[in-house]
């Protein structure tokens, strides 16, 4: 067994993997390693913790061998366009964790060992944790388009009840923190904080969620954090405040990039505004059509092709032929590259997910700031299951619900062809005016088929 000194060298150890990890993590090239980095911190951080001694070993491999079966099968059966709702499962699990954790730890103090800091600090975790599981549960089913929670919530002015129910777990806490002895309190906070996750999470439109759970990804960090001061276990403060703080970094990031404050998705809606134009203004009579083997010519002669992905790519699941494609045209003397809108998909990062899947070189994938200014000199830009990302009624329109939504400048190229099934909204719910613009071409039909005719198409050519 090793004694305490040398157990929290190697949790320094670890809390200096988990930095460089998440440095790793900041880009593609070394995201790979940086997992594994902050992976080799968690197995150090927790065999120093099973060798400090007393625990049963029995119960640690079979809860290690139930989670470990649980995680493999999941991680085989979850396609890539369901890994919102894992993220959301894995951050509820961290939540009711923390709950259980702190609270056996503070059952299992002697009474005179209790201090201020160990019941501020379970009270916390029972109350981060506890919204951060039924939260991450709503956030769940939301994903999973469950029509027994409304958008909007289950009633009118159910943020108040919100209130009213924080406000009720402070209290909790506050008797806990004054009065060690009533664990009642602690066990009160729990189903209270339970019924909060439901009503703060609720209302929260369906198409916000994964903001929200990078938010709950922040919170179950925050509940660890806490959990951490209940055993005074410092790795898992340290991990759960760089849980905490990424998790609320990440939420910034998507704010920005949809525009719009944490507040405004947290206690606001997106949708259309009465004022949007109608499907039919924006598209009656304009939009053309075309078919694979019209596509396929305009790439006689073109010298550069940007390619534009959205949700529809991770939908069709169709990266590895947009692979092919480029290919195809590199091979031509195409000069191709990926336009990444930081929203693009349904979670951070999904397109570069998907693309690097499919072996696509890193330097390919440009940024959109660093490819906008490109678009006016690009002959063709293939938008595939993108809409809302290159709407350009974001630049024009103040009343739309992705005004201000900073988007990929497709538009500005000299052709665009969009791969999409239909005429059919995006994510934001509305018309796209680029379907309509003069330099645009419809290849309409489900990604990955319109992809493999358009490579039959320019080999027949
Ligand atoms: P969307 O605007 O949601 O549009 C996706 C399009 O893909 C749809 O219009 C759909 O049209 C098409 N599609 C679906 N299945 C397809 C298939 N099998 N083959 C071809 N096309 C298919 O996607 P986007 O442009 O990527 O924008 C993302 C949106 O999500 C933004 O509004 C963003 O704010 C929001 N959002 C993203 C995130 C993150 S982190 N990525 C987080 C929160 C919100 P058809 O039905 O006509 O085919």
């Amino acid at each position: 067994m090793l004694n305490q000194t040398v157990v929290n060298l190697l949790y320094l150890l670890s809390s200096v993997l988990f930095i460089y990890g998440l440095k790793g993590l900041s880009h593609p090239r070394t995201a790979v390693r940086g997992n594994v980095t902050g992976a080799v911190g968690m197995l150090i951080a927790i065999l120093a913790t099973l060798m400090l001694g007393g625990v049963r070993w029995e119960i640690i491999i079979a809860g290690m061998i139930v989670g470990s079966v649980i995680g493999a099968v999941w991680s085989f059966k979850v396609p890539m366009t369901a890994m919102p709702e894992l993220v959301a499962m894995f951050n509820g699990f961290g939540g009711i964790a923390s709950v259980l954790v702190a609270g056996a730890a503070f059952v299992m103090t002697e009474a005179a060992d209790i201090d201020m800091q160990l019941t501020v600090s379970t009270a916390a975790s029972g109350l981060i944790g506890g919204v951060t599981f039924t939260g991450s549960v709503v956030a769940f089913f939301k994903l999973q388009n469950v029509k027994w929670i409304p958008d909007g919530g289950f009633f009118r002015g159910q943020q108040v009840l919100s209130a009213v129910l924080l406000i009720l777990c402070v209290l909790l806490g506050t008797v806990l923190v004054l009065s060690p002895a009533s664990v009642w309190a602690y066990w009160l906070i729990v189903p209270v904080s339970f019924v909060l996750g439901v009503t703060l999470v609720s209302p929260i439109g369906g198409a916000d969620m994964p903001v929200v759970i990078a938010l709950l990804n922040s919170y179950s960090g925050l509940a660890a954090c806490a959990t951490g001061f209940v055993l005074m276990n410092s790795v898992l403060i340290v991990a759960g405040s760089l849980v905490g703080a990424s998790g609320v970094i990440l939420t910034n990031i998507m704010c920005k990039a949809m525009n719009r404050s944490v507040w405004n998705v947290v206690f606001g809606t997106l949708g259309p505004t009465g004022s949007t134009p109608s499907a039919d203004d924006v598209y009656a009579g304009k939009v053309k059509a075309t078919s694979p083997e019209e596509v396929a010519m305009l790439f006689d002669g073109a010298r550069r092709v940007v390619i534009a992905p959205g949700y529809g790519m991770a939908a069709a699941q169709c990266q590895h032929v947009v692979r092919d494609l480029a290919n195809l045209l590199e091979a031509r003397g195409i000069d191709v590259e990926y336009a990444i809108h930081p929203v693009a998909g349904r979670m951070p990062g999904h397109m570069n997910v998907l693309l690097a899947e499919a072996d696509i070189p890193y330097d390919k994938l440009k940024e959109m700031d660093e490819i906008n200014p490109t678009f006016s000199q690009t002959d063709v830009a293939i938008v595939i299951g993108a809409n809302d990302v290159v709407n350009p009624v974001a630049r024009t329109d103040p009343n739309s619900p992705i005004a201000g939504m900073p988007i990929l400048d497709v538009d500005k190229a000299r052709t665009v062809v969009v791969i999409k099934r239909s005429l059919s909204p995006g994510f934001a719910g509305i018309p796209n005016p680029l379907f309509a613009a003069d330099n645009t071409l419809m290849l309409f039909g489900d990604g990955k088929k319109a992809v493999l005719e358009t490579i039959a198409a320019i080999k027949a050519g």
